[in-house]
């Protein structure tokens, strides 16, 4: 496909309506994932159905996690209990306080977000593209980056297992970056605290540059490549009637 035919599929809002309204599968995955291979992302405005939705994510890999993304008490007090330990900045899914950009656990290649309801003022996905970090740091300090560990937890028996990925490692065909500020090891030398500081500014640069903000309505989707781009979300109100459906998807099988 030349780059004029992949520009015409990406934006084409009409190629991707007549493949929800025709369900056709094979052509919406191959969409989706050409978009993800672009830009890292893809915003689905078309309005789906929550099963279609579920059914998309199937098709893109093994879906891992399926969560209902909400301000819930019940919910905050279970997750905070099965932690395996509790860093003061380490945001909970189920709080109405605001996650800072991160990466989710790196067994998920991709992650979908389906708005069943959005916050009444805001409730935006944030989102940055890590991709030209390849750019910013030199060789040296990508090798250093590399080096730096970030741990990762997973639920067993309703308690966290705590497993470690590197900060940083190139993919097949691009980067592959796991940051979450809460989950980084203590243990840290110079030379690497200098490359994760200037790791950090990049997240702030960028932030303040390439800032991607998206205001999901109800039935609109996003699914996007955790492991190039971090995403965020801003402080909603306690009383919030946010609701989005998070799927954790992982390789195909
Ligand atoms: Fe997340």
């Amino acid at each position: 496909m030349n780059s004029i035919e992949t520009n015409i599929k990406l934006h084409s809002v009409e190629a991707i309506e007549t493949a929800i309204r025709e369900e056709n599968l094979t052509e919406l995955t191959s969409i989706i994932q050409e978009a993800i291979k672009v830009k890292g992302y893809i915003h689905i405005t078309n309005q789906m159905s929550t099963e279609f939705f579920e059914t998309i994510g199937n098709q893109l890999g093994k879906v891992l996690t399926m969560t209902d993304v909400k301000v819930d008490k019940i919910s905050e007090k279970k997750a905070i209990n099965a932690r395996a330990y509790r860093g003061k900045d380490r945001p909970i899914t189920y709080s109405a306080k605001e996650i800072s950009f991160h990466s989710d656990s790196p067994i998920q290649k991709l992650i979908g977000f389906y708005c069943i309801e959005q916050d009444e003022i805001d409730g935006s996905l944030m989102m940055l593209d890590m991709e030209p970090i390849m750019e910013h740091l030199s060789e040296e300090e990508l090798s250093i980056l590399k080096s730096i560990k970030v741990n990762w937890a997973n639920l067993e028996d309703g308690k966290e297992v705590i497993n470690e990925a590197c900060l940083f490692s190139e993919g097949r065909d691009n980067v592959e970056v796991y940051y979450a500020s809460w989950h980084l090891q203590q243990k840290i030398s110079a030379n690497q605290q200098e490359v994760l500081t200037r790791f950090q500014n990049f997240i702030k640069q960028t932030q303040e540059q390439q800032l991607l903000k998206i205001r999901l309505k109800k039935g609109e989707t996003i699914f996007v490549n955790n492991r190039r781009m971090l995403h965020a979300r801003e402080k909603i109100a306690d009383n919030s009637k946010r609701h989005i459906i998070r799927l954790g998807i992982g390789s195909a099988v």
